[in-house]
């Protein structure tokens, strides 16, 4: 993971403190790592936890760009040779997979060339909702690697499938998913 470059997306989910986990590992293992959080992810998370972990600016705002002034969203894609979205929302999912265009988060998945993991977190009942089953399939039919959330203490307080996959498993697909990507420049 030495040098490479990964960008995460958080949602608006109670898993999202997990993430700051996630991205500690990535940088202690070499790689520079951007992350946005929606709107919604920073009422669960901070911004400073990201800057701290990241060394790097926390990309919220496509209209109030930090970094790339020619559209956030367009420089972020470039530098990116993985993107990993966790944890992921229903409502993100359904952004997704219908090509939503309406945030950084999401305008990011549209411009980026290479593989996009995502982890969703949510309820139980969530979870099993047709509507959300049908555009995680949409996201796999398209190209998206869905890591499949597990069963176990949901923070609803219920047990069921919907835990964010476990901080390990996402770490390693996203080496997984590096190893099969080029090392590209970054910008
Ligand atoms: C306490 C709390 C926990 C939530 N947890 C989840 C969750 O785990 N998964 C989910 O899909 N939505 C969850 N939501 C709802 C989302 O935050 C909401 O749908 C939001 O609009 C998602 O926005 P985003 O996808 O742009 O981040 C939660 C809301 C609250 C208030």
């Amino acid at each position: 993971m030495q040098g490479r470059e990964i960008l995460v997306g958080v949602t608006g989910s109670v898993a999202a403190y997990k993430t700051a986990e996630l991205v500690s590992r990535c940088v202690q293992a070499g790689a520079g790592v951007s992350v946005i959080l929606t709107r919604s992810a920073v009422r669960f998370i901070g911004v400073a936890t990201f800057e701290a972990l990241t060394g790097r600016p926390v990309y919220v705002d496509m209209f109030e760009p930090r970094e790339h002034f020619f559209g956030e969203h367009i420089g972020l894609a470039r530098r990116a040779e993985v993107y990993c979205i966790a944890p992921a929302t229903a409502h993100t999912i359904a952004r997704l997979a219908h090509g939503f265009g309406d945030d950084l988060l999401c305008a990011c998945a549209l411009v980026f060339e290479g593989p996009v993991l995502v982890a969703p977190a949510m309820n139980v009942a969530m979870w099993r909702k047709p509507a959300v089953q049908r555009n995680v399939q949409r996201l796999r039919d398209d190209g998206f690697e869905v890591l499949d959330p597990e069963p176990g203490w949901l923070s609803c307080r219920e047990e069921g499938t919907g835990r964010m996959a476990d901080v390990e498993r996402i770490f390693s697909a996203i080496q997984k998913a590096l190893s099969r990507t080029a090392h590209g420049s970054p910008d």
